[in-house]
C-alpha cells in the first residue's frame, strides 16, 4: 500500500503513511495562470494500492477537482486499486433536495468519484452516514468522536455534560457522553432553508455550576454552536468546550463562538485551522490496516 498526501492534507497524509508504516508518495501539484489544477505523479504506482488523502474543506471545488484528477491519474498509471480517504467530504449537507429544482449535490460529487474510478471511500463523521448508500462502492464513516472525548478528558472535562446542538448531532454527543459521563442532551434547532438563519429552541438543563461540551460534526458560520453556548452560559455552565471533527470556521466563527461564552473550541486535522488539537490520522491508519 501507498499512501499519497493530496495538496489539501499533506500532514495528514504523512502522518497515517507514518502510523501504517507505508511508502508516503509525493506528487507534483500546481495551478495554471487561469487557476486551473495540475497534478503530476512523479512515483511509479503500477499495480499498487493506492491510498489517497485529501480533505474537501474550503476552496472545495478546487479540491474536489484535484481528487478527482488524483483518482483518474493514479487508475490511469495502472493502480491495483485506489481509496479516497475524503476526511471532509464537501456538499455532505446538500444530501437532498429541500427546495423543488434543487440539486441534490452530494449525489453529484459521488457519481464523480466513482466515475473517476475509486475503489473504496471513506470519510470522517458524515454529516448523513445514510446519505453514503448513494455510493455503489464500499464505503465507511469513520468517527473522531471518541478521539475528542479523550481530549476533553485529558482537558479535565471528565464529568461535564454532553450536548448536542441538534438532533442530528445526538449520536455523536452520546459518544462524547460514554466517555465523559456527565449526562447528554440535544437542542431543537431549524435552519431556514433559503435564509440559512437557524431558530433553537431553549430547554433547560442541568447545568448549573458544570462544565458542558457542545459536540457536532461541522462548524460553517458558528451560528449553531454560538446558539448552544449561549443557552448553556445562561443557565450559568461553568466551562464551555465546543468541539467538532471539521472545523470550516467561516467568517470569524471561532472569535464569534468565543465572545458567545466558550472556553475552548476545539477541531480535528480533517480541516487545518488554529482550533486543530486532535488528529483524525489513528482512526483512518486502524481502518486501512484492518482493510488490507
Ligand atoms: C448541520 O445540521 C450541521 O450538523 C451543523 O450543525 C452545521 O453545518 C453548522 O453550521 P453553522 O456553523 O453555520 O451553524
Amino acid at each position: 500500500m501507498i499512501v499519497v498526501p493530496g495538496p489539501a492534507s499533506k500532514e495528514l497524509g504523512i502522518k497515517i503513511g507514518t502510523l501504517l508504516g507505508a511508502r508516503v508518495v509525493h506528487v507534483e501539484f500546481k495551478h495554471f495562470p487561469d487557476g486551473e489544477s495540475y497534478v503530476r505523479y512523479i512515483d511509479d504506482i503500477n499495480w499498487e494500492d493506492v491510498v489517497i488523502v485529501q480533505t474537501t474543506s474550503p476552496p472545495q471545488d478546487t479540491r474536489l477537482v484535484q481528487l478527482l484528477l488524483l483518482i483518474d491519474a493514479a487508475k490511469d498509471l495502472g493502480a491495483r486499486s485506489v481509496t479516497a480517504i475524503v476526511p471532509y467530504f464537501a456538499y455532505s449537507r446538500q444530501d437532498k433536495r429541500f427546495r423543488p429544482g434543487e440539486a441534490i449535490s452530494l449525489r453529484t460529487m459521488i457519481k464523480l468519484i466513482e466515475a473517476a474510478g475509486a475503489d473504496r471511500f471513506v470519510t470522517v463523521d458524515v454529516h448523513n452516514p445514510d446519505a453514503l448508500r448513494y455510493f455503489k462502492i464500499p464505503t465507511a464513516n469513520l468517527s473522531a468522536m471518541s478521539l475528542l472525548a479523550e481530549y476533553a478528558k485529558e482537558c479535565g472535562l471528565e464529568g461535564a455534560f454532553s450536548l448536542a446542538p441538534d438532533e442530528h448531532a445526538l449520536p455523536r454527543a452520546k459518544i462524547v457522553e460514554s466517555v465523559l459521563n456527565g449526562g447528554c442532551d440535544w437542542l431543537p434547532k431549524e435552519r431556514d432553508s433559503i435564509t440559512g438563519k437557524i431558530t433553537v429552541v431553549e430547554k433547560t438543563f442541568d447545568v448549573q455550576g458544570k462544565d458542558a461540551v457542545v459536540v457536532d460534526d461541522i462548524i460553517s458560520t458558528g451560528g449553531t454552536m454560538i446558539a448552544a453556548t449561549s443557552i448553556l452560559k445562561k443557565q450559568n455552565a461553568r466551562r464551555v468546550a465546543v468541539m467538532c471533527a471539521h472545523a470550516l470556521l467561516m467568517g470569524g466563527a471561532k472569535e464569534k463562538i468565543i465572545e458567545a461564552g466558550a472556553d475552548m473550541v476545539v477541531g480535528t486535522d480533517s480541516v487545518s485551522s488554529d482550533v486543530t488539537t486532535v488528529s483524525v490520522a489513528p482512526i483512518v491508519a486502524d481502518y486501512l490496516r484492518k482493510g488490507f
